[in-house]
């Protein structure tokens, strides 16, 4: 077949064989399927879906372009990864990593950098002095045999196949496909090797996936690639209609993450970390579900997570003081505090607006090229269903960068709603799907 049949097989709404999606794939990987082609494939998928059967072949195709991995065969015991698909303030791969590392199994966590308004764990880890993303991968290996975790920013020749199709779909409109997003996600956490995976798929405003409905398709899909290819999967679908804990940006959220770890932090953080990691556990065969929930817990409460942080902060070569001296992160040249001018409970603090406005203050990257502002981002200091009065201090704006920070004021502000009675309190955790 030519890739024009193909293409026109694709767009006429017909099944692909394993053949020829590989023919497709690796064709446009090594360059002799021009940009021309592959986009109009994308497109035809966006619009016609895929069966799990050809989503499963594109994946394994991906996950074939590049080196893969084995950990635990190099460990010599289970290894279960975590990722969510991305959301704002989303920092609990920095709680719930430490914590299954404190509970005794290994997690090989490769995370990508941030772009747009969403962040990535790799940019905030690099915002403590030191600390190092680029592992060899004897020294990752290393990492988590003495942490118990390591995280990693994934190598150029991880999926190649991703990184092209990708900076594609970024160009033609065709990120939001259920098939593609699927198959671009497992194949790199296939290609890292673990034998669990827990995906915290985000819903909501401030997330890919706007609708519940969309979540779960994309959630059903993910673990119907990952048990086809022999790998035991959880999705848990959790809010983001609102940020997730009160800090958005790098070294505001490693604060946020390090409290947490110290048992101070937000119900939300506190439920979803604790549910995501007793996940992993249940994955690894540590007990039942709720013996599973007791572990997580008593490794936060305990603070065992928070050394296992720490030791691995300490051997990916940052400065493990920065738990006990939060002024190492550096200092921001500018900080605005703003003050309410309303009465009332808040109902809705918008989300994507939230990580629109912490990427102009620095905190995120526009342009893959960009750098970011490691000290800049948002503090709030009330969530939705908290009383406020007029005159209360609703958050903190910090960033080094010279932006008008009288606008990104009235932008803050702008983000909240407010109602006459308390709002009802609503669990973050909305649904977990096993294999
Ligand atoms: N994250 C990914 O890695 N890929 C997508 O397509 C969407 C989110």
């Amino acid at each position: 077949m030519t890739a024009y049949d193909i293409i026109m097989k694709k767009r006429r709404g017909g099944e692909l064989s394993e053949a020829e999606i590989n023919q497709i794939t690796n064709g446009y990987v090594s360059g002799d399927i021009p940009d021309y082609q592959m986009s109009a494939f994308l497109m035809a998928v966006c619009f016609n879906g895929m069966t799990s059967a050809e989503t499963t072949a594109l994946t394994m195709a991906m996950v074939y372009s590049g080196d893969t991995y084995s950990p635990s065969a190099e460990l010599g015991d289970i290894c279960i990864d975590k990722h969510s698909t991305g959301g704002i303030g989303d920092k609990i791969t920095l709680i719930t990593a430490p914590i299954c590392a404190a509970c005794g199994i290994f997690v090989p966590k490769m995370s990508g950098r941030g772009l747009g308004h969403t962040g990535g764990t790799i940019d905030k880890l690099e915002s403590i002095p030191g600390f190092r993303t680029s592992l060899s991968h004897s020294e990752f290996i290393s990492v988590i045999k003495k942490a118990g975790f390591a995280v990693s920013g994934q190598t150029g020749t991880l999926v190649p196949a991703d990184k092209k199709i990708y900076a594609l779909r970024n160009a033609t409109a065709t990120v939001d496909s259920i098939p593609l997003i699927c198959s671009s996600i497992m194949s790199k956490k296939l290609a890292t090797g673990a034998d669990g995976i827990v995906l915290d798929v985000k819903v909501g405003d401030g997330a890919f996936m706007k609708n519940y409905d969309d979540a779960l398709a994309l959630a059903e899909e993910m673990i119907a690639v990952g048990k086809l290819a022999g790998r035991k999967c959880t999705a848990v679908l959790t809010d983001m209609d609102k940020p997730l804990g009160k800090a958005v940006g790098n070294a505001v959220e490693v604060i946020e993450a390090i409290e947490a770890l110290k048992g101070s932090c937000p119900d939300d953080i506190y439920e979803i970390s604790v549910t995501l990691s007793a996940e992993m556990l249940y994955l690894a065969g540590k007990g039942t579900p709720e013996q599973c929930k007791a572990l997580a817990e008593d490794a936060l409460s305990s603070g065992k997570a928070l050394e296992a942080f720490e030791k691995m902060i300490q051997l990916q070569g940052g400065n493990p003081d920065v738990i006990n001296d939060y002024s190492l992160f550096g200092t921001p040249l500018y900080t605005r505090e703003v003050i309410s001018e309303c009465d009332g409970y808040i109902s809705a603090i918008s989300c994507e607006k939230t990580g629109l406005l912490s990427l102009e203050l620095g905190a995120g990257r526009k342009t893959k090229e960009a750098s970011i502002d490691p000290t800049a981002g948002i503090v709030f200091s009330k969530s939705v269903g908290d009383k406020i009065n007029c005159g209360d201090v609703l958050g903190k704006l910090v960033t080094s960068a010279e932006c008008d920070l009288d606008e990104a004021e009235r932008r803050f502000k702008g983000l909240f709603s407010y109602r006459e009675n308390a709002p009802e309190k609503k669990s973050p955790v909305l649904k977990i799907i096993r294999s």
